[in-house]
């Protein structure tokens, strides 16, 4: 069954596929996972991640979806079969489900709490708060389990709806005042960081200066007796944060790429978004980290950090009540954008292969994230030290709890291991012919040929080498 709609325009998509890549993964999760890895190093090896994989690999995701003009699971099947492949390629399709599921259930947790900032800014709870008080409303929020249900229950609520009525008109509109204005919002915190902070420049320097020991030797301190132990799971971790925060590796750029006109550019598109993308994540950077050390906090104090720091600066500023209150609700959006492509391509699966309606697939769908989600609820409070992997042993598994295992395994295996195999599939499963096709045809000009390079060799390798050492079968250094 071919699927009917299609973007109205080139731009639409740019938007729509930059809605889904700008989101939380951007805002909340790189910061604090930057500041975990110690900064510059890991910052470097992140945009070389983004240029060297996540660019080939989204370029092959829209081909894909593209030619296969489906939901993953179909278009992969469909494309396994014109390639003359046994169809079980179409797995990929279905690890991007289960990927989408989990990440969704987490995501709408985080993306209730930027919720449940919006009232607490509008009523001035920030006004002229101490980093102490910041971190205390933070805190309260998260230790009641019944207040983030009720958040993630209006998020996924929202996400649904949306869905629901299928994407393309409310969600090309939506985009369309919605990422330019997030943009403008961002880039004016960063002159009010760089205003009125007085450590703007210690921000730039724990962004962009290069400390490699931070990141392969992390918390390495001889003095204070820690011995320092090389570890890869910084690179990991980079490369993980590169495919989140592209929306890479499952499928959900696959499915936008199904709706893209036939004459639209591919390479050129991708190279946008994933500028825009990584500028966004800078950019987040560059507000929040000026912020941190002007008010003493620690850069690695994990998920909490935007939900602290930001605020703080809100309190001081004037018309931090309207800044604020504006922030959140375009959080809000930037989530909400990248919900809808984490929640499409099951549902279009559903609608074409199962001819259930999208309001009955996104409501069954959208019901089953939603209990999943309690999981990660209750990992911020009365399961925190639950950790259901501590049975395997002495690993990265056994010391994390639920919301942690969801984020680590769909982040750092099942993102970077389907773009592994969708690298592969475009690669060397594929016909020269039918990427000429979608690549703008014969003859195959330069930048086909670049990508060719890339999704031949450098990515596969790159994925494999950052893997293979993460798990310690294979010691450089
Ligand atoms: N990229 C989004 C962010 O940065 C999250 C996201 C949306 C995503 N769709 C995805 C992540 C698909 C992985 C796969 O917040």
């Amino acid at each position: 069954m071919q699927t009917a709609a299609q973007w109205s325009s080139r731009w639409m998509f740019i938007l729509a596929a930059t809605g889904s890549a700008v989101g939380l993964g951007n805002i909340w999760k790189f910061p604090y996972i930057a500041g975990e890895n110690g900064g510059g190093a890991f910052v470097l090896v992140y945009l070389a991640c983004v240029f060297s994989i996540g660019i080939p690999v989204m370029m092959a995701e829209i081909m894909i979806g593209r030619r296969g003009q489906q939901s993953p699971i179909n278009a992969m099947h469909t494309l396994a079969v014109e390639a003359k492949q046994h169809p079980i390629w179409k797995g990929i399709g279905w690890s991007g489900v289960i990927a989408g599921f989990l990440i969704l259930s987490f995501y709408s947790v985080i993306a209730g709490w930027a919720l449940a900032y919006i009232p607490k800014m509008l009523s001035g709870t920030f006004s002229g708060i101490t980093p102490e008080g910041a971190g205390q409303v933070f805190n309260t929020l998260t230790a009641n389990p019944w207040m983030l249900l009720l958040w993630h229950s209006l998020f996924m609520g929202m996400t649904i709806f949306v869905i629901a009525q299928g994407v393309e008109k409310g969600l090309e509109k939506a985009v369309s005042v919605l990422m330019p204005t997030l943009f403008f919002l961002l880039v004016a915190l960063v002159i009010y960081a760089a205003v009125s902070s007085g450590h703007f420049m210690q921000g730039v320097h724990f962004l962009f200066d290069t400390d490699f020991q931070a990141l392969f030797y992390p918390g390495c301190n001889p003095e204070q007796g820690v011995t320092c132990e090389m570890s890869w799971q910084g690179v990991l971790s980079a490369m993980g944060l590169a495919f989140f925060s592209l929306s890479i590796g499952m499928g959900a750029i696959m499915m936008y790429g199904a709706y893209l006109p036939k004459t639209t550019p591919i390479t050129s598109t991708t190279v946008t978004i994933a500028i825009a993308d990584s500028l966004v994540a800078l950019l987040a950077g560059l507000a929040i980290f000026p912020i941190v050390f002007a008010n003493g906090l620690d850069p690695s104090s994990g998920p909490g950090l935007v939900f602290v720091t930001l605020p703080i600066a809100f309190g001081q500023m004037d018309g931090g009540v309207i800044f604020g209150s504006l922030f959140f609700i375009l959080l809000v959006f930037a989530a909400w954008t990248s919900a809808f492509s984490l929640l499409e391509p099951v549902v279009a699966w559903l609608v074409e292969s199962w001819q259930l309606s999208r309001s009955h697939a996104a409501i069954g769908c959208g019901f089953l994230i939603w209990l999943l989600g309690i999981l990660s609820i209750l990992s911020f409070n009365n399961w925190s030290d639950f950790h259901p992997l501590a049975f395997l042993g002495d690993n990265v598994f056994a010391t994390k709890n639920f919301f942690d295992l969801f984020d680590y395994i769909t982040s750092n295996i099942m993102l970077p291991l389907g773009g592994l195999f969708i690298a592969i599939f475009a690669a060397w499963i594929m016909s020269h012919s039918a990427r000429c096709e979608e690549m703008g045809g014969e003859p195959a000009d330069i930048s086909y040929h670049t990508w060719l390079f890339l999704i031949r060799y450098v990515t596969p390798l790159g994925v494999l080498l950052v893997f293979l050492n993460a798990v310690g079968l294979l010691k450089f250094g």
